[in-house]
């Protein structure tokens, strides 16, 4: 008896449920491309690509912060959205002695994150050595204290800075190559230093003296000063200008400058943006955005404010990525969910606040496909190409 063949099922079912059982197990894109759309598969056929593949074309960082709520989040995320990191508050000075006072350090949990970032294609941003805000969590607790107990507060607080800078810059040596070494040296509502400890004891000079220690531990860091503007073309901005000439006319060791980029009160002009870094670039430093987050309430007077969120990405972006000295992006974290913002005093009392690039239930937002609009745009290996 001759058993009858199934007649051969045409090449494109065969592939289309392939697709399907590939898509089951997690490869939702394998097929989009080759396979016509059919019910139900609108979704996977217009996945835009990875923002890490885009940045990595374009030779630009794109980071997110990691609080220890989305480490596995990052985890799930690194080398495919994103191909740099930032622990969020995990190398502050507070964070890593015992109890936030100073005397002895505990480096597991910064090591564990560090370390997981580097198992993939992943760059560090370490932040921050220097910061004079929020003592027991920015800087120890006990520092105001122990500096003026001292016969000398000025020697006393260099030689902590120097201690400091000493442990975690050495501990971190050939894993971390860039830091902010001195964060927010500026008032965050008036254009006027920041009243801390810092600046107390040592005047304005203390960011030069930051950026010294660190260097001499170790010359081939690259140094970044960090900051946050509202806006590039007002007094504060112009502050902050003012201090990177200083640093930069004195001969201190400053490579970049470090652009926050939170989105508080106001919806900065990216023309303003755009002049401010090729100021920052003539002065032969990088630019970073480190901190890019955007309260969706900014928006709000928008048709579709997520949209309008994703368009003010997608100009961020491309501002950057036209800009040869901006080297890279970091967002202030990754899902909505999680946003600092929503626990942070007086913008928790807006939440959900939604600044961020997924939201709450880590699904791709308007924001996103901003970030890929402006990649896709950008010449491919675009750093080499303007030397
Ligand atoms: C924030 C963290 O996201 C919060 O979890 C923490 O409670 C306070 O600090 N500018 C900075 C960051 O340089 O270090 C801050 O991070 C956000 C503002």
């Amino acid at each position: 008896m001759t058993r009858r063949l199934a007649p051969p099922r045409p090449i494109t079912n065969l592939r289309r449920a392939l697709c399907r059982t590939l898509a089951a197990v997690g490869f939702a894109t394998a097929c989009s491309a080759a396979t016509p759309a059919g019910p139900g598969d609108s979704a996977r056929a217009t996945a835009p690509p990875r923002l890490a593949t885009l940045a990595d074309r374009a030779q630009l960082r794109l980071g997110a912060a990691v609080h220890d709520t989305e480490v596995e989040a990052f985890a799930a995320k690194a080398g495919r959205d994103f191909n740099s990191m930032t622990p969020a508050n995990a190398l502050k000075w507070g964070s890593l002695l015992v109890g936030g006072k100073l005397g002895s350090y505990d480096f597991r949990q910064a090591d564990a994150l560090v370390n997981l970032a580097l198992a993939k294609p992943v760059r560090l941003r370490g932040h921050t050595l220097v910061w004079g805000r929020y003592a027991g969590h920015g800087h120890p607790a006990d520092l105001e204290a122990t500096v003026q107990a001292a016969p000398d507060p000025r020697r006393e607080l260099e030689r902590l800075m120097a201690e400091h800078i000493g442990a975690v810059v050495g501990h971190y040596r050939g894993r971390i190559t860039q830091w902010d070494a001195v964060n927010e040296p500026l008032d965050l509502q008036k254009p006027e230093w920041d009243d801390n400890v810092f600046y107390r004891t040592l005047g304005p000079e203390f960011v030069g003296i930051a950026f010294q220690i660190a260097h001499t531990v170790d010359p081939s860091l690259e140094l970044v000063l960090n900051e946050q503007l509202s806006l590039y073309d007002d007094e504060h901005a112009e502050k902050f200008f003012g201090i990177i000439q200083h640093l930069h006319d004195t001969g201190a060791p400053i490579h970049g400058v470090g652009l926050q980029s939170h989105l508080l009160s106001t919806v900065p002009s990216i023309a303003s943006l755009k002049r401010f870094m090729r100021r920052i670039a003539e002065l032969g430093l990088f630019i970073e955005i480190t901190e890019l987050d955007a309260r969706i309430s900014l928006f709000g007077d928008a048709p579709d404010p997520a949209a309008a969120q994703g368009r003010f990405f997608r100009d961020v972006a491309a501002a950057c990525l036209e800009e040869p000295a901006c080297r890279g992006i970091t967002v202030w974290g990754i899902s909505d969910r999680y946003s600092w913002l929503d626990t942070f005093p007086p913008f928790d009392a807006s939440r959900p606040n939604a600044p961020l690039l997924f939201d709450h239930d880590m699904r791709r937002k308007p924001a996103y496909q901003g970030f890929v609009d402006a990649l896709a745009q950008a010449p491919a290996g675009r750093l080499t190409a303007a030397q």
